[in-house]
């Protein structure tokens, strides 16, 4: 699932209806047009949730979406996500992200903040560089119910919340962001993209248990969460920070491979160093088709 504030060249500020407010940002270029009310954002692209605004509808489909997910978590997503998931509150209504983000705040200082939809790379980047992760407002429609394209307040929510309560993970997430401020600067955001998609997205993380998800875009995700666990079909390779960021990536199906990682402490400490030779590095390296397999890829 096209899941994550993509940082790669498919995204794009539609230069058309700018008035007032910020650009809006698609998928692709142009074609589709934007999703959500980019004239009420703020510079930095956060804005106001309207919770006030989602209908009886909206909160049904919210409802519908997290029970079909919370029912297939168990075997299949990580303890630190199951542990969390509670912490959205009520499936009955859409959360109010204030009241969200007191707990965040409380337990790894993140709060939630809304957007209109997709942003641009270098909001992204500031955004989580402050600790403040960014919730699309608008929900899917009905008839997007096993999938949608871009991110909507389900995926964002369910998908991305739970594992911020995490220590570990919450440091990993502003590293990234101070990061992609960084790449953005190498011109290295495609190779840092794919970071993001194999891990925050598509992530995998090997336990005593067996293999459990941890990635968000798998988390929300109807179908591809039993996919990439359980399925013979994808290739699964242990986490290798330069082989992901050669490593192209399929957004409109499930993925052909996925990362697996050890632990939380192994992808903060693997991403720790500076990133500059890595770039520099890969930069000389051919890039690999999303089911290309190594020989040197440690194969669960
Ligand atoms: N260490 C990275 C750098 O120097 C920053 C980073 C950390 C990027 C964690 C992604 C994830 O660029
Ligand atoms: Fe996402």
């Amino acid at each position: 699932m096209a899941s994550l504030i993509d940082a790669s060249a498919e995204l794009d500020v539609d230069p058309r209806g700018v008035n007032s407010g910020v650009a809006p940002v698609t998928y692709g270029h142009g074609e589709r047009p934007p999703r959500g009310d980019y004239a009420q954002a703020r510079a930095d692209y956060t804005c106001e949730q309207d919770w006030a605004a989602y209908s009886t509808a909206d909160h049904d489909l919210y409802r519908r979406l997290y029970e079909r997910q919370a029912a297939q978590l168990k075997g299949l997503a990580c303890d630190e996500f199951i542990d969390a998931i509670g912490q959205l509150g009520s499936p009955a209504q859409i959360p109010r992200f204030d009241a969200l983000s007191e707990k965040l705040q409380r337990a790894t200082g993140w709060e939630v903040v809304a957007v209109p939809g997709l942003i641009p790379e270098e909001a992204f980047f500031s955004l989580l560089s402050q600790r403040r992760f960014p919730v699309t407002g608008w929900i899917r429609r009905p008839e997007e119910f096993d999938y949608v394209v871009e991110p909507d307040v389900f995926h964002d929510l369910f998908g991305h919340v739970p594992l911020l309560f995490n220590p570990m993970f919450a440091d990993y997430m502003q590293a990234y962001g101070a990061g992609g401020l960084k790449a953005s600067r190498l011109e290295s955001c495609e190779n840092l993209a794919r970071l993001y998609w194999y891990t925050v997205e598509f992530g995998l993380i090997d336990t005593s248990a067996g293999l459990r998800a941890y990635g968000a875009g798998i988390l929300s995700s109807a179908g591809e969460l039993r996919h990439s666990v359980t399925s013979r079909e994808p290739l699964r390779v242990g986490f290798d920070l330069e082989r992901i960021m050669r490593t192209r990536y399929k957004i409109d199906s499930y993925q052909s491979t996925y990362f697996v990682i050890d632990s939380f402490k192994q992808l903060f400490d693997a991403t720790a160093p500076d990133f500059k030779p890595v770039y520099e590095r890969v930069a000389g390296l051919h890039e690999l088709a999303a089911d290309e397999r190594l020989p040197t890829d440690r194969v669960f």
